[in-house]
């Protein structure tokens, strides 16, 4: 039992076992040095001696609780974004972009479709894998190739490395959109449902996807009808301080300013919903006027 505390206690976090570790490594040197500098002023081996032993103990055990505490404040320290920029500049000028024997638009003319990306955001619960799915169906239906990326789904393998930070935000949005770009590519349609909070990131992946291939669907729904869903019991558990940097409960979510689809699930059905962004589609040509039904 307490074996098995003192395990767990280590690999929770494995900066522990490195603080340990450089707590008595720096602390015999220093008492080594603590001990030849006392018998050397005083000419008394023993007196550096005594010194020397009592500063091993004393001074080991602030020095791991001082490491302990900055370990808490990331100051100082090269953020993903500040390593990310390093190593493309390493890489500047030994990287060199291969052209395409087939292109994307005969990609496109083989599947008889434009492909582009459609980007469901908005609050957690408020209904964009739903959507997402619908959509996907009614291109299947109409023989249109299309994709959903999910953001639950690319958590849990390509972006399984990311938190929740502002930052791993940032790079979840980022490498997703680059996946949507190579998939476009290839001639399909993406259906993209991520929360996508920040502004910011959103207009960087469009411009990753490139700004004529990129509609954004803002899936509205008021906090109070996405925490009464709740159908993952997230809110729950946000709410009660178990999950931290929660949308909408403790991290913030920008509202789209002028999205080209904006749904308000309160009120719309599943239904309604893709009706939306089907006409939006058909008024914008992007895919021919077929029927819904
Ligand atoms: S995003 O903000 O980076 O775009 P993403 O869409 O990939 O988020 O993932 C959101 C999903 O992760 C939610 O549907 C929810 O199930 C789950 N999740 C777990 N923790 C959080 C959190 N702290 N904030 C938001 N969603 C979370």
């Amino acid at each position: 039992m307490i074996l098995d505390l003192f395990k767990n206690f280590f690999v929770s976090d494995p900066t522990i076992k490195r603080h340990l570790l450089k707590s008595v490594s720096w602390r015999i040197l220093g008492s080594m040095d603590t001990l030849f500098l006392g018998w050397f002023v005083t000419g008394q081996l023993s007196v550096g001696a005594q010194i020397g032993a009592l500063e091993l103990v004393t001074k080991m055990v602030f020095y791991f609780i001082h490491e302990r505490v900055w370990h808490r404040f990331s100051f100082g320290l090269p953020t993903r974004t500040s390593k990310a920029n390093k190593v493309k500049q390493q890489n500047e000028g030994k990287l060199f972009a291969q052209q395409d024997l087939i292109d994307r638009k005969q990609r496109e003319s083989l599947n008889g479709h434009k492909a582009y990306t459609i980007w469901l955001t908005g609050l957690s619960g408020s209904g964009k894998s739903t959507i997402a799915k619908a959509l996907e169906a009614w291109f299947y239906e109409q023989r249109v190739r299309a994709f959903v990326l999910d953001g639950d789904n690319t958590r849990l393998g390509l972006n399984s490395d990311l938190s929740f930070s502002n930052e791993d935000r940032k790079e979840n949005i980022r490498r997703v959109a680059q996946v949507s770009k190579l998939i476009n590519d290839a001639g399909s349609i993406v259906i993209a449902s991520f929360i996508a909070p920040f502004e910011e990131d959103r207009t960087g992946a469009r411009a990753i996807v490139g700004n004529g291939n990129f509609l954004e669907v803002f899936v509205d729904a008021s906090l109070a009808t996405c925490k009464s869903r709740d159908t993952k019991g997230l809110y729950k558990l946000a709410e009660a301080g178990k999950i931290k940097d929660f949308t909408g409960v403790s991290s913030p979510y920008e509202r789209p300013k002028s999205p080209d689809v904006h749904i308000n699930t309160d009120s719309a059905s599943v239904e309604d919903s893709l009706n939306a962004v089907i006409a939006f589609l058909q008024s914008t040509g992007l895919i021919a006027k077929v029927s819904s039904e």
